[in-house]
C-alpha cells in the first residue's frame, strides 16, 4: 500500500511538472494565479513534499531531485510568463496608436524679407553671369573710402556718418583706420585687387551708418553691389543690364530712367529710377508725386579707382552699381516701417512663411 502511494506521488509530481511547463497565462491575473498555485506559501508542491515519509529510503534522493526540479521549473516558467505579459502589454499599448491621426502642427520657420529680396536680386544677376563676392563688414579706410576715390575731406568720412572702430583720427596717410563699412562698394576694391578682368561680380551684404533710426532709415541695412570690368564696356551695356534687372524684379513692363548724379567712384554717374505710377494715394506719397522711384546708384567706374586697384584704365573699363535692399523689400512686400525688419517679432516674420 505504501509502495503504491509512493508511486502515485512520483506520478503526481511528474504530471505537475508537465502542467507547469505548459501553463498558459495570457493575462497578468493568470500569471498571479500561477504564482499562488506553484510558488505561493500554500503551493501544490508542499503537500507532495510531505509525502517523503512514504517513499522507500532508496528512492528518497530521486524524489528530492524531482521536487527540486518541480520548484525550479515553476520559478523559471513564472519568470517567463511575467516578461511575456509585460511585453504583451507594451505591444497592446503600441497598437493603441492611431497612425491616421493628424500630426501635431510643427511651427515652420520663414525666410526674412531682407533675405528673400536679396536672394531675388542676386539670382537675377547670377542668371546673366555674375558671381557672388564677399568682403568684411569691419573694413579699413582704404577699401571703404580711399581706393574708392573718396577724398579725405568728403562728408561721408565724417564721424557723424561712419562708425569708426579704431581710436584716433578717422583718416590717416596709411588708410588703416578701421570702420564698419558704409557701403558694399568696398567689395569692388577687394575684388579688383585680387582678380583680373573680366570681372563680373555681385556683392550682397550688411552696411552701417550712424543715422537716426526712423520708419524710413536705420543705422544698419543691406546693399547689393555690382561690378563689371572688361575691355570696351560701355554705358549702353550698363543701361541694358539694369533694364533687364528692373524688368526681372518688378515686371516685364517696367520702365527705367537714368538721372545724372555724382559718386566719387564713378564717372559719369547716374541714379536709376523705376516708373512706379501714380494710381493710389500711397503711390503719390512714396514717389513724392513724381511716379518715379529711385532704386540705385550707378555709373562707369572712375579710371582713378581702376588705377588704385591695379587695373590698367587704358585697357579696361567697366560699370558699377549699388542698391539698398530694405527699400526694395518694403516696396515688394508693402512694409511701412523699416524698423519692423530688425525687431524679429514673429508676428511680422511669420507673414513671409509662404514666400519662396
Ligand atoms: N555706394 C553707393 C551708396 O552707398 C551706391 C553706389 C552708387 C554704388 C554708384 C555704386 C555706384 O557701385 O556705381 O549709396
Amino acid at each position: 500500500m505504501a509502495i503504491f502511494a509512493a508511486m502515485e506521488v512520483f506520478d503526481r509530481l511528474t504530471q505537475l511538472i508537465a502542467e507547469i511547463e505548459s501553463a498558459p497565462a495570457p493575462t497578468p491575473e493568470a500569471v498571479e494565479a500561477f504564482r499562488i498555485r506553484y510558488l505561493g506559501s500554500k503551493n501544490v508542491l508542499k503537500p507532495l513534499m510531505g509525502e517523503i515519509r512514504t517513499i522507500p529510503n532508496e528512492r528518497k534522493p530521486e524524489f528530492g531531485q524531482l521536487v527540486n526540479r518541480a520548484k525550479e521549473v515553476a520559478q523559471r516558467r513564472y519568470d517567463d510568463l511575467l516578461t511575456a505579459t509585460k511585453n504583451g502589454e507594451q505591444s497592446q499599448q503600441a497598437s493603441d496608436l492611431d497612425l491616421t491621426a493628424p500630426a501635431e502642427p510643427l511651427p515652420l520657420g520663414s525666410r526674412h524679407p531682407i533675405a528673400l529680396t536679396m536672394r531675388r536680386i542676386v539670382s537675377i544677376f547670377e542668371r546673366i553671369g555674375f558671381t557672388v563676392a564677399e568682403g568684411p563688414e569691419i573694413e579699413d579706410d582704404w577699401h571703404n573710402f580711399s581706393a574708392m576715390n573718396t577724398p579725405e575731406d568728403h562728408p561721408a568720412r565724417d564721424m557723424q556718418d561712419t562708425f569708426y572702430v579704431s581710436a584716433g583720427m578717422p583718416t590717416g596717410p596709411d588708410h588703416t583706420a578701421m570702420l564698419l563699412r558704409t557701403h558694399t562698394s568696398s567689395v569692388q576694391a577687394r575684388t579688383m585687387e585680387t582678380q583680373k578682368p573680366p570681372i563680373r561680380i555681385i556683392a550682397p551684404g550688411r552696411v552701417y551708418r550712424n543715422e537716426t533710426i526712423s520708419a524710413r532709415s536705420h543705422a544698419q541695412f543691406h546693399q547689393v553691389e555690382g561690378l563689371y570690368i572688361a575691355e570696351r564696356v560701355s554705358f549702353a551695356d550698363m543701361k541694358a543690364t539694369l533694364l533687364h534687372f528692373a524688368r526681372a524684379m518688378y515686371g516685364p513692363e517696367t520702365k527705367i530712367r537714368l538721372r545724372p548724379s555724382y559718386f566719387p567712384f564713378t564717372e559719369p554717374s547716374a541714379e536709376m529710377d523705376i516708373w512706379w505710377g501714380l494710381e493710389t494715394e500711397h503711390d503719390h506719397r512714396i514717389t513724392k508725386g513724381t511716379g518715379w522711384l529711385e532704386i540705385m546708384g550707378c555709373g562707369m567706374v572712375d579710371p582713378q579707382v581702376l588705377t588704385n586697384c591695379g587695373i590698367d584704365p587704358e585697357r579696361y573699363s567697366g560699370y558699377a552699381f549699388g542698391m539698398g535692399i530694405e527699400r526694395q523689400a518694403m516696396l515688394l512686400y508693402n512694409i511701412q516701417d523699416i524698423r519692423l525688419m530688425f525687431e524679429n517679432d514673429v508676428r511680422f516674420l511669420r507673414q513671409f512663411a509662404s514666400v519662396l
